[in-house]
């Protein structure tokens, strides 16, 4: 067994996001969000379930501070939901909406754990979605007064500042795949999404920046490693197609480079683009997108392996694809992955050298209960944690300047289109008593913590 020692630096947190754990769906003057809504159309959500009381975290915070203290976590990623603050998207500030963020940021800071606040994790407010939602430049030029609101209050006391998670979610997901809210299934519209997210955190940046003494504000994509399923040329083009769809058509524009022409002319022949590209791009746009960031955070799950559907699969040759066996993977019906972290880091850093990188979302779903003695062994998270620190440190000493990670996700929560069905917590909710139990995986974050090291 090696032991893998962190730099003393390293930041070592926790996440979570405002919809899957707050609840308190009508305190305090909240406005309703495109989740509520797209969470009562019935068939959307696997078991029904919507966030209106999910882990109750309005209420409980104090107790899942005093949680993350005791296990030693020094930083936690959480985001603000955007209809507590503005519940008609822009206009009327709502004061308690405000409260509630400056009083958790507060007992974060009296227990030594360092906040980094996520802007945008998927809770549009339902009146910006009536009026296009993010198909339209309005919403976000909304985006930025909220962002304006927020850091005007928190800056004083948040220095990291996340603008936007996870942008091909929130653009394919929702608008091409109509899997998460608001349900549009449309490929234009989604690639229009795509630009209006990218757009308005570019032009965040300056505003947290101006807001925030000190400020260090990025944004967290979430990549994922494609692999051709067989070296033949069909393959190895679905593999080209799929990068660009997942992980380039958001990293090239956030490095400067534009959107990928290779994509652009995919879509154009598609018929979801004009072949000159996205009509929406205004002159400038590309230039905001790209602003200066000073770390780029990724999100990893896992990798996918590509296989061609434009040819028949008989002559799709050779075919050898390597799958790790089906114990490998997790309840999402994700493949556990590791090297696919290391990969990813190293690539990004050869391809974009983003001055500094975090992981900012990296867990597994695993129901495991708690046994008769009241504990969670919950091995094969341990397990998938364990191995993606020891490929996060493969990375760093392949020289990326890798500088955190945080484990998605403190609590069980409501998992999106899946519902409560899926839990990828290192704290057991048991959402009829809300209490919390740490897992087996959470007392070992907390050595790893204390000892800043990971065993191989
Ligand atoms: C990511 C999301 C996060 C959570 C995890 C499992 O895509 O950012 O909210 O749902 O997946």
């Amino acid at each position: 067994m090696t032991r893998l020692s962190f730099p003393e630096t390293f930041v070592w947190g926790v996440a979570t996001s405002s919809y899957q754990i707050e609840g308190a769906a009508n305190e305090d003057g909240r406005g309703e969000s495109i989740w509520d809504r797209f969470a009562r159309v019935p068939g959307k959500i696997v078991d029904s379930g919507n966030g209106d009381v999910a882990c109750d975290h309005y209420h409980l915070y104090r107790q899942d501070v005093a949680l993350m203290k005791r296990l030693g976590v020094r930083a936690y990623r959480f985001s603000i939901a955007w209809p507590r603050i503005l519940p008609a998207g822009r206009g009327a500030v709502e004061p308690r909406g405000l409260d509630f963020y400056s009083r958790l940021v507060d007992a974060l800071l009296e227990a030594g754990i360092e906040p980094y606040a996520t802007l945008y994790h998927w809770d549009l407010p339902q009146v910006l979605e009536n009026e296009g939602g993010w198909a339209v430049r309005t919403t976000a030029e909304a985006f930025v007064s909220f962002a304006e609101v927020v850091t005007r209050r928190l800056g004083d006391r948040v220095k990291n500042w996340i603008t936007h998670n996870e942008p091909w979610c929130a653009s394919i997901l929702g608008y091409q795949r109509g899997l998460h809210a608001p349900g549009v299934e449309n490929w234009t519209i989604a690639l229009e999404a795509s630009h209006h997210l990218l757009l308005s955190h570019g032009w965040a940046v300056p505003v947290v920046r101006a807001n925030v003494a000190d400020a260090k504000v990025g944004i967290a994509v979430n990549l994922n490693p494609g692999e051709p399923a067989s070296p033949s040329d069909a393959d190895r083009d679905a593999c080209r197609r799929f990068d660009g769809f997942f992980n380039r058509w958001f990293l090239d524009p956030l490095y400067g480079r534009g959107y990928p022409a290779d994509m652009v002319a995919d879509y154009a022949a598609d018929g979801h683009v004009p072949p000159s590209g996205l009509s929406v791009v205004s002159s400038g746009d590309l230039e905001t997108i790209a602003t200066p960031c000073d770390f780029l955070g990724i999100n990893y799950y896992a990798r996918t392996v590509v296989r061609s559907d434009r040819i028949p699969e008989a002559q799709n040759a050779p075919r050898s694809v390597h799958l790790a066996p089906k114990s490998q993977w997790t309840e999402m019906g994700w493949e556990v992955w590791p090297k696919g972290l290391t990969d990813i880091l190293v690539r990004v850093h050869q391809d974009y050298a983003p001055s500094r990188m975090l992981v900012t979302e990296n867990g597994a779903s695993y129901s495991t209960p708690p046994g008769a003695d009241g504990h969670v062994p919950d091995v094969d998270r341990i397990r998938y944690l364990q191995g993606h620190l020891v490929a996060a440190h493969r990375a760093i000493e392949a020289g990326v300047p890798l500088d955190g990670y945080f484990v998605w996700s403190l609590l069980d929560n409501f998992e999106w289109e899946r519902g409560y069905t899926q839990r990828f917590g290192i704290t057991w909710v048991d959402y009829a008593t809300r209490q919390r139990i740490a897992k087996d995986s959470a007392l070992w974050y907390a050595r790893v913590i204390a000892e800043g090291a990971v065993d191989e």
